[in-house]
This record gives structure tokens, C-alpha cells and sequence, in this order.
């Protein structure tokens, strides 16, 4: 594949027409819309289940991605790798991306941990910026799997990467991530405090949030062991 292919692809307004092409390009595109589908909908299925088994949803919301072109040509470049669809397959496995946004912290790791038990999909690579935050405060738990898809004709093992955060965490990355584009700041090092300020804040409240919750959860329980011995004794 060409660079020029790829620099057309994303021009284009009507990438459609480009089609036949661009097919290789076009069609392993498609292989990770459809690995993102799935991964989507593992997690919409656990947090259906949470819903009427706990009454409560661990997860907010899911947002997904699917890299660029131009991206994908950016960083097969600084990694020097030749563009190629194979290059990208083999090298990027941020193509398809899944961003779970969760209520509390430790339902990062409950809906992680029940992702990867699943026996179709594979753990690749596991960052735990939660445990190890960044040096600037951001904070996630990042996930690399390996999930198959189901075609008419074969079945494809695809690479995604997850980002399971909290509300708290998402909030200070994707402000983060927009004051990232603000070039030439001359107090470039005070501006990093404090954003390293608030993360610190973040995870305090995050930590209060989920000792709430836990509190409630407790009260919950015993309530409704009363509630049952009650029900026996009568
Ligand atoms: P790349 O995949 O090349 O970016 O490098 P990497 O694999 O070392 O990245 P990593 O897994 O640490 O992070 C990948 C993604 O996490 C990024 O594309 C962002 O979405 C998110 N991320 C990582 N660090 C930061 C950060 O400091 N701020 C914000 N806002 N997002 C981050
Ligand atoms: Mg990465």
C-alpha cells in the first residue's frame, strides 16, 4: 500500500468511491470495526447482566474509535515501519479502540477481570496506569486483547485496545488531551503542576467515591440479611 493511497483515502470526501482501490486498506478496516463490535458488546452484555442481577450499572458509558488514516500513516513513520497492511496488523494494536468509562474504581478491574476470563479472547499486553499513574497524573487501565471475529468464510483473530477508566480519570484525560494541542505555552512547567494538582485531587476522589459506595453496598447487604432472618422468624 502506498502513502499516497492512504493520504487519498483521507482526503476524500466520499471514501467510498475509493473502494475498490484501497481494498486491502478497506477491508481490514472493516475486520476492526467488527472486532470492535464485539468487544463492545462483551461489555454491554456484563453490565446488562449487573443491571437485573445487582440493580446497578458498573459502566457509564462506551466510546469507540477507529484510528485514521493519517494516523495510522503518522505512526507506522516515527516506528519507521514500511505501510503496508500487514506492517499495520502486525505492528499497531491501536487501530480499534474501546474506551469503558466505569462508575467506581474497583469496577475497572471487576469488568477487566471478567472480560478476560472470557475464553475467546486473549490478553496481549495489560498497563495499569491506575496502580502506576504517569508522571503528569494521568491514570487508566489499558488493556491489549485478542478477540476472534466470525466471518462468512474464515475466522480472524484481531487486535483491540481497551482504556477502562473512571468518570473522575476521563474528565482529567480528555482535558488533558485538549490543552495537549495549545503549542508554544511559555509556562509550560507550572501548567503541568498543576494538571499533576489535579489528578492528584481526582484520585482522592475517586477514592472517596468508591469507599461511599462501598459503605452503602456493606449497609445494603446486612439490611437485606435482616430483612431475610426477619421473613424466617415470621
Ligand atoms: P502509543 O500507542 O504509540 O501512543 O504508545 P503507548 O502504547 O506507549 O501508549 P499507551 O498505551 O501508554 O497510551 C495509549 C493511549 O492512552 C493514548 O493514545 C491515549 O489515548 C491514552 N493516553 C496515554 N497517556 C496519556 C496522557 O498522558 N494523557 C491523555 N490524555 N491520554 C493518554
Ligand atoms: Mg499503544
Amino acid at each position: 500500500m502506498r502513502e499516497e493511497v492512504i493520504k487519498k483515502i483521507d482526503s476524500s470526501e466520499n471514501p467510498s468511491e475509493l473502494f475498490d482501490e484501497f481494498k486491502p486498506f478497506n477491508t481490514l478496516m472493516m475486520y476492526y470495526r467488527c472486532a470492535i463490535m464485539e468487544v463492545e458488546t462483551k461489555f454491554r452484555v456484563l453490565n446488562e447482566q449487573f443491571s437485573v442481577q445487582y440493580n446497578r450499572n458498573p459502566i457509564e458509558s462506551i466510546h469507540t474509535r477507529l484510528k485514521k488514516p493519517a494516523s495510522i500513516m503518522g505512526k507506522l513513520k516515527r516506528k519507521e515501519l514500511p505501510v503496508s497492511v500487514r506492517t499495520i496488523e502486525e505492528n499497531l494494536f491501536d487501530i480499534a479502540g474501546v474506551r469503558v468509562i466505569c462508575s467506581f474504581q474497583d469496577d475497572i478491574y471487576t469488568m477487566a477481570d471478567l472480560l478476560l476470563q472470557q475464553d475467546d479472547i486473549q490478553l496481549v499486553e495489560k498497563k495499569d496506569y491506575i496502580k502506576r499513574p504517569k508522571d503528569n497524573g494521568y491514570r487508566s487501565l489499558h488493556l491489549i486483547v485478542d478477540v476472534p471475529i466470525f466471518l462468512s468464510n474464515e475466522k480472524r483473530h484481531m487486535k483491540v485496545e481497551v482504556q477502562l477508566r473512571t468518570i473522575a480519570m476521563d474528565f482529567w484525560a480528555s482535558l488533558e488531551h485538549k490543552l495537549k494541542y495549545k503549542k508554544h505555552i511559555q509556562n509550560a512547567e507550572e501548567i503541568a503542576g498543576r494538571l499533576k494538582m489535579v489528578a492528584d485531587v481526582i484520585t482522592e476522589m475517586d477514592c472517596a467515591m468508591q469507599d461511599i459506595h462501598n459503605m452503602i453496598e456493606l449497609e445494603d447487604g446486612s439490611v437485606e440479611e435482616l430483612g431475610e432472618n426477619r421473613t424466617e422468624g415470621d
